[in-house]
């Protein structure tokens, strides 16, 4: 069912200027012409978030974080391709100082234009060309408030930091194309007080002691959005282990979590195992979580490969934040609105799991949430377009997953189970839409699900059937 691994959700009036910026910005006939990157990819709900003109390969972030002072230093080496021939491009990062910043090691002019980093290279990059940029900066990161009043990206704990960057964070660490609509491999390179150890995405690749320092090497191969990077620093008991289908699995949990946490690390193996054989082949070479003691974030991330829990999660927390490997992680979004294919899709992996592991059936879950009356929050937005305010409100899981439960109602389980499968296949390190989403499953069951979807996804107020 849902759980509180969110704050509950802080009204605020942000959609407002949102809209606004989004109008602003289309409006702006510098960015729809000329040789300049756009400030953003076009989401409506963050329009600001990513870039245009070019993608992202890779990231290579060296950063260096003293949690007495909160103090960081970071440099960034991005190794991007334009798109079209760029003058001018921009890269979101919120906060720091920028100390230094080339473009194929030639000093580039730059300037801070609220979450903009606008950058003039001396030489514009051609269409299809690789360019590189590094970034030097420096400060005292802290996270942002997003449109529905919650922390997201870095948030200092009492023992080094919680990085969880989804929806917009990842610029509150490092300068990002800041959308999951580009996706890229990352090396991190992190040091630490001694004592302290910094948990990154993928494999541990070296950790080395000088100095009073410990530096940790993380690699992340696959593709991965920024915002499902994380640089988690704190005391941590670290457990290793590779799983018999040769998983790289990396734990690491705070000593004041390590009794509650222990009875739920020890089943992702299984549920893992078990993820396989419903969604296809784990997307990734590496698996772990993160389990930290972050009150201030209140809620749990699927930062890929190695989610970041505030606490101890639960055993359908976990099933969550692991079924999102495939479907958020693996399959990214194309734009915010479809956040339902991600929150819809892993609260039905935890139905699905209590399902198949002597819990509740799914049919009963779906049943108890529809019979909710017809003003409860459930209903308060359609999941299809929640809002940037509602990204992580009630109905985008619950009514997501009661969504996913319809559709395998009407195409049956044959059906409904390649057509998961299918999904996390065709799109596997890519994204997807909602749109694709529907007409995958129109062609896997030769139904027409045009009303099935409009109806679960995007009437508002309860359906008048389930
Ligand atoms: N995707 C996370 C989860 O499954 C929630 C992230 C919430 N982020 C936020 N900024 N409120 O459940
Ligand atoms: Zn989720």
């Amino acid at each position: 069912m849902t759980h509180p691994r969110r704050r509950p959700a802080l009204r605020t009036t942000a959609a407002l200027p949102f809209a606004l910026a989004a109008l602003l910005t289309g409006a702006d006939p510098a960015l729809a012409a000329g040789p300049v990157g756009a400030s953003g990819v076009g989401d409506p709900y963050f329009p600001l978030a990513g870039n245009g003109g070019y993608y992202v390969d890779h990231y290579d972030l060296t950063l260096r974080y003293d949690p007495t002072s909160r103090h960081l230093d970071g440099r960034a080496v991005l190794t991007a391709r334009a798109t079209r021939r760029l003058t001018r491009f921009d890269l979101d990062l919120h906060g720091l100082k920028v100390t230094g910043l080339t473009v194929d090691r030639a000093p580039a002019a730059h300037r801070r234009d609220g979450q903009e980093l606008v950058v003039t290279p001396r030489r514009a990059p051609g269409a299809g060309e690789r360019f590189r940029v590094t970034v030097t900066y420096s400060g005292e990161p802290g996270p942002v408030t997003d449109p529905d009043g919650s922390l997201d990206g870095w948030i200092p704990t009492d023992d080094g930091a919680f990085v969880a960057g989804e929806p917009q964070g990842a610029m509150t660490w490092f300068p990002a194309n800041n959308h999951p609509k580009d996706k890229s491999s990352y090396d991190f390179t992190i040091t630490v007080p001694d004592g302290r150890t910094a948990v990154a995405n993928g494999v541990l690749l070296d950790r080395r002691t000088a100095h009073g320092r410990t530096t940790f090497h993380w690699r992340q191969t696959e593709p991965m959005a920024a915002c499902l990077a994380t640089a988690t620093i704190g005391k941590f008991q670290v457990e290793q282990y590779t799983t018999r289908s040769g998983i790289r699995v990396h734990n690491a949990v705070d000593p004041r979590e390590a009794t509650a946490a222990a009875p739920v690390l020890k089943k992702l193996p299984s549920v893992l195992e078990w993820g396989s054989g419903l969604f296809g082949r784990y997307p990734y070479r590496a698996a772990g979580a993160i389990v930290d003691r972050a009150p201030r974030a209140g809620y749990a991330l699927e930062t890929q490969t190695r989610p970041v829990y505030d606490h101890a999660p639960d055993l359908s927390t976990l099933v969550h934040e692991s079924a999102h490997q495939w479907f958020g992680d693996s399959v990214s979004l194309t734009s915010w609105k479809d956040i339902w294919l991600n929150e819809g899709f892993a609260t039905y992996a935890e139905w699905l799991y209590a399902e198949q592991h002597g819990g509740a059936r799914a049919q009963t879950a779906f049943d108890a949430l529809y019979a909710t009356p017809a003003d409860d929050a459930l209903w308060a937005v359609p999941p299809g377009d929640p809002g940037g305010a509602h990204l992580f409100d009630t109905p985008v899981y619950a009514r997501g997953a009661m969504t996913l439960h319809t559709l395998r109602t009407a195409v049956g389980d044959r059906a409904f189970f390649r057509v998961l499968r299918t999904w996390a296949a065709e799109h596997r390190h890519g994204n997807g839409t909602t749109d694709q989403f529907r007409r995958l499953a129109e062609r896997v069951s030769g139904k027409g699900l045009d009303a099935l979807f409009r109806t679960w996804l995007h009437l508002r107020g309860k359906p008048d059937t389930p």
